[in-house]
């Protein structure tokens, strides 16, 4: 993936030659990049290319990155890994070393997980996964507004980069033109009455292959089709999504979810949106009528407006 991420064709024997090993495990080596969704294309002759050039993660630009934007908590660690199973759950195994808005990142995860039990597809080169960690003096009740407070984070920090049309699809799917861009996966442990520990994850589509996007259950997009076929570098993304993060972990801290809410609510894509709620037992329509103080999504009814809170339900618009 190395050799390939700068988009040039390179022959299988120059392949082998330059890792060491036979062109039999080069081929095999593809045929994997493949099968997670990378568009190689092979001609007989020329060799082996990546369809779209890549910058592969650079822990030391990303450090870098942040220094550079000025963001909170600029000593904080940052790891990276080249793949993973998750780095939600690599954060889970490490709860008692690493320290408040450390950030773990991953170039692949082979387990990465969404909300609500689907998976969350990252082939090497075409995304970003990364999970910041975060210790809360209160209890996990009282982070019921946090959802709100990242997902909102995450579209400013991609609209700092100049990413158009951005919404949130209640409680925290960025969403453009109709698909969905990124998503955050919000998982708390801890005691009852606190303290607790949340570990935000953020998936980000850069690229996001033909292949992945046809196996998924809802319509997606990416930075390439959204930035005109220019998605931003991914190590200064990667650099800004993580600024904002803990700066919005930090004010969420301090501050609650009031000043998320007030961002939220021009970018609230469910707003007066007519909505099918799908619950356990049912389903029920209604109408988006924006969040209450808790970040539970308000619906418009027949029978009066009732507030859902986020991973009770999923929404669609009707
Ligand atoms: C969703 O919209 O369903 C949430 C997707 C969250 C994906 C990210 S990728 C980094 C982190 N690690 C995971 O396994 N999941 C989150």
């Amino acid at each position: 993936m190395r050799v390939l991420a700068p988009g040039e064709t390179i022959s299988g024997a120059a392949l082998a030659a330059r890792l060491g090993v036979t062109r039999a495990a080069i081929w095999k080596q593809v045929a994997t990049l493949r099968a997670a969704g990378l568009p190689i294309e092979a001609s007989s002759g020329a060799g082996y290319r990546l369809l779209w050039p890549t910058q592969l993660l650079d822990r030391e630009r990303i450090v870098a990155a942040i220094a550079d934007d000025d963001s909170p908590a600029a000593a904080a660690p940052v790891e990276l890994h080249w793949e993973l199973d998750s780095t939600q759950d690599e954060l889970a195994r490490r709860l008692g070393e690493l320290p408040d808005l450390a950030v773990v990142l991953a170039e692949q995860q082979t387990l990465g997980r969404g909300r609500r039990g689907r998976g969350w597809h990252s082939p090497p080169g075409m995304g970003i996964a990364l999970s910041c960690l975060k210790r809360f003096g209160g209890s996990p009740a009282a982070l019921s507004g946090l959802s709100i407070a990242m997902g909102v984070s995450v579209v400013q920090a991609l609209a700092s980069l100049g990413v158009p049309d951005l919404c949130i699809k209640w409680p925290n799917d960025v969403v453009a033109r109709g698909g969905k861009l990124a998503g955050v996966l919000i998982e708390i442990s801890g005691e009852y009455d606190g303290p607790c520990i949340a570990r935000v994850g953020v998936g980000v589509n850069v690229r996001l292959p033909a292949a992945v996007a046809a196996s998924l259950d809802q319509p997606a997009t990416d930075l390439a089709s959204l930035c005109g076929g220019e998605p931003p570098d991914r190590n200064r993304l990667a650099a800004r999504l993580i600024g904002h993060l803990r700066r919005g972990l930090l004010d969420f801290e301090r501050t609650g979810l009031k000043p998320f809410a007030e961002a939220f609510a021009p970018l609230d894509a469910l707003a007066d949106a007519r909505l099918a709620v799908h619950g356990v037992q049912d389903i029920r329509e209604g109408v988006g009528r924006g969040i209450d103080e808790r970040g539970a999504l308000r619906v418009q009814t027949e029978r009066g407006v009732f507030a859902l809170l986020s991973g009770e339900v999923s929404v669609r618009r009707r």
